[in-house]
């Protein structure tokens, strides 16, 4: 049995996370979407609503076997993947940029857990340059953000604004 934690803030989840979701459903038995508690920013959507819409918009995923779990967490996150059992963490690295940053944060959590093992995977080329602070920033500004999340998304986010 192989579970697996992808963690994030997920504010919101784009069409780049599900395609990591996708590709991992066809790699693990599990993968557990952790959305991380962060007091310390203000977010566009609240904890629950970001498990809301991740679990409406992974409905729509192609998991095969594997089974897809929506939780938020808080404190450490190899705490949290030891405790869910984890064999692992997903992180989605779209470019050389990313990397450093990921990194620094999987040799860190070896460190903490060394038997939770960082995986990387890289969405489609052409959701390379998709993330949400961006996402927000376009549609705050007035822009169309279609093909970058999904629509429930741009549903959700059209009636906070
Ligand atoms: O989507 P994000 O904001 O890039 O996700 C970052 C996340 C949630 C993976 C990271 O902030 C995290 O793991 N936070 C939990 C606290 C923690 O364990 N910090 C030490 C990381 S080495």
């Amino acid at each position: 049995m192989r579970r697996v934690i992808y963690p994030g803030s997920f504010d919101p989840v784009t069409n780049g996370h599900l395609d990591i979701i996708q590709r991992g459903c066809k790699l693990f038995d599990e993968i557990i979407i952790a959305v991380l508690v962060n007091p310390d920013k203000t977010p566009f959507f609240s904890v629950a609503e970001r498990c809301e819409i991740l679990t409406d918009v992974l409905k729509e995923i192609d998991r095969g076997e594997c089974k897809l779990t929506v939780e938020s967490f808080e404190g450490l996150l190899v705490q949290y993947a030891a405790d869910r059992n984890a064999h692992a963490i997903v992180r989605g690295i779209r470019a050389i940029s990313d990397y450093e940053y990921e990194l620094q944060m999987a040799l860190m959590n070896r460190r903490l857990e060394p038997n939770i093992e960082t995986v990387f995977m890289m969405p489609a080329e052409t959701y390379s340059y998709v993330s949400s602070r961006l996402v927000k920033e376009v549609f705050q500004l007035g822009a169309r953000i279609d093909g970058l999340v999904p629509p429930l998304v741009e549903q959700r986010m059209r009636q906070k604004k």
